[in-house]
């Protein structure tokens, strides 16, 4: 049995309360401290997920020399400084998508790990989902032929968020592309690579941020049409169609725990059940490398690069457009 792994969480909101409910049914991790812009929230946290302290600034959390590893659960606006802060104290850091705003910031969130030696990892957990790993499996085998073709989305009504909603506030890094549009662009370059060609176009709010958003990607010999929206609801399946097959990811296809390879008349269906929320897969990345002194995961710092850079041309087409 491995030596449990120390970690700390910063910022104590939605996800952070998904997430630490699979890392304390994670074997090999203690869960020193949580810490929080608000003492009460910290020390609430704390309790209903058994940490041993609760601090009421990141600070005192990066300080905590009995942590190794930081996840950081702040607003997208917030992800580069406290992710700078933590790896100057020396800490591991598993930094939740996008892991920054936009590719300046995510070279220096870079140059930081590097210079420091510090492990750093956006949490872009889809990355570790057991479905999505076997689609890939799947088209590298060859079971459906030559991939020609993907079909992504991620969408869900939010239009009746407050303008303040972290959604839709262009001072905490909202809009659906940096919420949601990340992963149908990560399931894109995951199972086909960089694209040769893109194309982007948008609908805005009022307060500027995107609300829907598609995105054609053109291969040598492929095709990928991608969507993301805060203004409807969808099934939010994803699909890979190849010359002699499809593999259909079944929504919320990001953490499905199903996949369907439809050959002619044939349908085969593979269950995956994912333990907890799904955030487990992602841990035990984490945990992996800590236990071996490595500075990356699977989900490496140039996989987050050249998402970033995706996410980048998608921005800077669509603010021409609009
Ligand atoms: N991986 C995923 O599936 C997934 C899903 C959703 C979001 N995310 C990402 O996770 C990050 C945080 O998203 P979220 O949905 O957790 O946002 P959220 O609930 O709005 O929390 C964001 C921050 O606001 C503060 N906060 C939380 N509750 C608060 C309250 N009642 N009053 C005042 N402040 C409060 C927290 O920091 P303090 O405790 O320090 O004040 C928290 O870190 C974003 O980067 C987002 O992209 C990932």
């Amino acid at each position: 049995m491995p030596r449990k792994v120390r970690w700390g969480i910063a910022g104590l909101g939605n996800i952070a309360n998904k997430f630490a409910a699979d890392l304390i049914i994670t074997s090999t991790v203690d869960l020193i401290a949580v810490a929080s812009s608000n003492l009460s929230r910290a020390e609430a946290f704390k309790d209903n997920y058994g940490a041993k302290k609760a601090y009421g600034s990141y600070n005192e959390l990066y300080k905590d020399t009995d942590i190794e590893v930081i996840y950081i659960a702040g607003l997208n606006s917030d992800h580069k400084q406290m992710t700078i802060d933590a790896l100057n104290a020396g800490k591991a850091v598993l930094c939740e998508k996008p892991l920054g705003l936009n590719t300046t910031e995510v070279n220096q969130m870079i140059d930081v790990a590097k210079t420091q030696k510090c492990f750093l990892m956006e949490g872009l957990w889809s990355r570790f989902n057991p479905a999505i790993n076997r689609a890939k499996e799947w088209i590298e085998k060859g079971k459906i032929g030559v991939p020609r073709f993907l079909y992504a989305e991620f969408s869900f009504y939010r239009l009746d968020a407050d303008r303040s909603h972290r959604l839709m506030a262009p001072e905490k890094g909202g809009g659906a592309l940096l919420d949601i549009g990340i992963y149908p662009l990560f399931l894109a370059y995951f199972l086909f690579g960089m694209p040769k060609d893109m194309k982007a176009l948008t609908l805005n709010a009022s307060t500027g941020v995107d609300i829907q958003t598609s995105i054609i990607l053109q291969y040598e010999n492929a095709q990928a049409m991608l969507y993301c929206g805060i203004t409807n609801n969808s099934d939010n399946n994803a699909k890979i169609g190849g010359t002699e097959g499809e593999i259909v990811l079944p929504g919320r296809w990001h953490d499905t725990q199903f996949i369907d390879l439809i050959k002619k008349e044939e349908k085969i269906r593979d269950e995956l059940p994912t333990l907890g929320n799904g955030f487990t897969y992602q841990i035990d990345e984490v945990n992996y490398c800590i236990l071996n002194n490595k500075t990356e995961g699977r989900w490496g710092l140039k996989n987050t690069s050249e998402l970033a850079s995706l996410l980048a041309q998608v921005v800077d087409m669509t603010s021409r457009q609009n």
